[in-house]
């Protein structure tokens, strides 16, 4: 599998995704601060409050001693409820975060020009809009909660050291406390960085683990003849191993900066005590000395695991960025011509194309398609066929000359605006896991039932899809498993005549069917042919009958073009193509 290149990106940015829902965040920030300062500053000073009098030695009544009691429970409910306020409206931030990033990333998918996935193959796509988002959800929700509880906790308690210290005109506990800060920094940032490229790494084996399963299914059959069954578990047991080792890794890194955190504060806490010991603090000042000492160095603890937080979500967004950064390149031009429906002259003017830089797959191609004629293109594999009606549709830009229709150039016109005029089969089409009359309708889906059948009739397909248990309302199953090659072939062919677009371009789209079917299908094309622009790329010449005129292609370039009868005249290109053809079919 390709690795796909990696960008840096900031987390943070996603944060714009909350504009939209100000009021949670509002109530989610509010009560992280009155949570944050509950702990660090409202419990320590409750207790000393409450213990000061309690324990005084004076005499108090019951109401007193009941208030007291009371006041640091009311502390703690406060910190408990708005602790599940904070939590609760940072995950529903945390959601909305990651539901627009899908969606992003889904919209993005939809407008990223066709190279892209011969780099990032479907398996790192689903890792990176699956699994890196939810991980960036998860760690954001715990960040963004920690982000503010935790440093309000912690200023809290060094306020309220700071303030027992001047009280108690001694500065040397605040200087325990303090000189123990920098320790924490050096191994928090060492592991946060080991973490960001395990944990990087950890997704990637989550898409090698996708793209192991992904292949084996695609290819179950294949597997079974050639007895792959062995090879393929070993292979899927090694990519499960392999992430394990990263999982492993990630999880030590994150657990271990806790335990090295509470080490360090043990021993300030610890010197505090001996210190206060020998200083003879009286006991409430002790008291509240130890638990402000507590959420603060708790508070460092947490910061510390947010630390460990944030670098997992940059591998994250590397991840994600690297899809959201990628050039669309094709893109819309700013004024479009306005485009209705075409009528169906293509031109191309010196046209040439690369998918990789210097090795011209397109040559400089120089011809006009009329509409109301049909076309064949014929030539050997690789000769740029699929290429060149793939440049028709827009999925590539030439590098350089132009493409027309209607003699309007096509960059100047809506991809949407183009499209929406030619009907296309590719040469290997997809079915979707659905009824066969939700695969026909996706080519139109505002047509009737009637529209429906009478497409599938065109297409040759209404026979066997009446003979199916349930008619065209049968499941057929992940691609049209459930279907014979040449089946599919025909579901899909009834989805492209539902459009009645003026152009319509079939790629091998016949190559799986009988004669028979082949004939009817020729003869349905036939049909349509007086206002339409067809375009049809085939190995057989059965179609021949219903073709105007034919463009041999070799190398990415026209080497010869006329009717089916001129170029078997003399020695041609095509009549070598043909008579093999014959004995092949012979
Ligand atoms: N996505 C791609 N990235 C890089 N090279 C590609 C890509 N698609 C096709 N090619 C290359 O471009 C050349 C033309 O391919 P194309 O698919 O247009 O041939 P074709 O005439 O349709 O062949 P066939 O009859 O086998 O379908 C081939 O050499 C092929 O390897
Ligand atoms: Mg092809």
């Amino acid at each position: 599998m390709r690795e796909c290149r990696m960008s840096a990106g900031s987390l943070f940015s996603y944060f714009r995704f909350l504009k939209t829902t100000k009021q949670d965040v509002a109530i989610a920030i509010s009560m992280g601060i009155i949570h944050g300062l509950a702990s660090g500053f409202g419990i320590p000073v409750i207790l000393k409050y409450s213990s000061s009098i309690l324990f005084s030695g004076e005499e108090i009544d019951g109401v007193t001693v009941t208030i007291l009691t009371l006041l640091p429970m009311l502390v703690m409910f406060i910190r408990g409820v708005s602790g599940f306020l904070s939590s609760y409206y940072f995950a529903a931030c945390g959601q909305h975060i990651v539901e627009e990033l899908r969606m992003m990333i889904f919209q993005k998918i939809q407008r990223l020009h066709l190279g892209f996935f011969n780099d990032c193959p479907p398996a790192e796509l689903i890792s990176r809009s699956i699994n890196a988002s939810t991980i960036i959800q998860t760690n954001l929700v715990d960040i963004s909660h920690d982000v503010i509880t935790q440093p309000m906790a912690l200023l809290g308690a060094i306020g309220y050291l700071i303030y027992l210290c001047i009280q108690e005109s001694n500065l040397v506990i605040l200087f325990l406390f303090l000189s123990a800060l920098p320790v924490f920094i050096f191994p928090i940032r060492k592991i946060g960085l080991r973490l960001r490229q395990k944990s990087g790494q950890m997704q990637r084996q989550t898409a090698e683990i996708i793209d192991r399963l992904n292949h084996n299914l695609a290819a179950i059959r294949e597997v079974r003849a050639f007895g792959l069954e062995e090879q393929e578990t070993k292979n899927y047991r090694k990519a499960c191993h392999a992430f394990s080792d990263a999982f492993l890794k990630v999880i030590k890194y994150q657990l271990i900066v806790s335990p090295i955190i509470e080490v360090i504060s043990a021993v300030g806490v610890g010197f505090s005590m001996f210190y206060a010991y020998r200083q003879g603090l009286k006991l409430e000042i002790f008291m509240a000395l130890a638990t402000a000492l507590y959420f603060g160095y708790d508070a460092i603890k947490r910061l510390g695991d947010l630390s460990n937080k944030i670098q997992s979500s940059m591998a994250a967004v590397d991840r994600i960025e690297v899809i959201l950064s990628e050039p669309e390149k094709i893109h819309d031009p700013e004024n479009p011509v306005p485009v209705d429906r075409l009528r169906g002259d293509i031109e191309f003017r010196d046209v040439s194309f690369a998918y990789l830089k210097n090795k011209d797959v397109l040559k400089k191609l120089n011809l006009s398609i009329q509409r109301g004629k049909t076309y064949a293109l014929v030539g050997g594999s690789g000769a740029g066929k699929s290429t060149f009606v793939a440049m028709i549709l827009r999925f590539f830009d030439p590098d350089r000359g132009t493409i027309t229709v209607d003699k309007i150039d096509i960059r100047a016109m809506l991809k949407h605006d183009l499209r929406r005029n030619i009907a296309y089969v590719p040469q290997d089409p997809t079915l979707i896991n659905d009824t066969v009359y939700k695969n026909i309708i996706w080519g139109k889906p505002d047509a009737s039932r009637e529209e429906v059948i009478e497409a599938a009739e065109k297409a040759y397909a209404h026979d066997f899809i009446s003979q199916m248990a349930e008619g065209y309302d049968t499941l057929i199953g992940e691609n049209g498993n459930s279907l014979s090659g040449g089946q599919r072939q025909r579901i899909a062919l009834a989805r492209v005549f539902l459009r009645d677009c003026p152009i319509l371009i079939f790629d091998e789209a016949t190559s799986a069917l009988d004669s028979e079917s082949q004939q009817a299908i020729y003869r349905a094309i036939k049909n349509l042919k007086k206002d339409k622009t067809i375009i049809m790329i085939s190995h057989r010449f059965s179609m021949m009958s219903i073709v105007d005129e034919v463009l041999v292609f070799s190398r990415g370039e026209i080497v010869e073009r006329g009717t089916h009868r001129n170029l078997l005249e003399g020695d041609s290109l095509y009549r070598r193509l043909y008579e093999k053809q014959q004995v092949i079919e012979s």
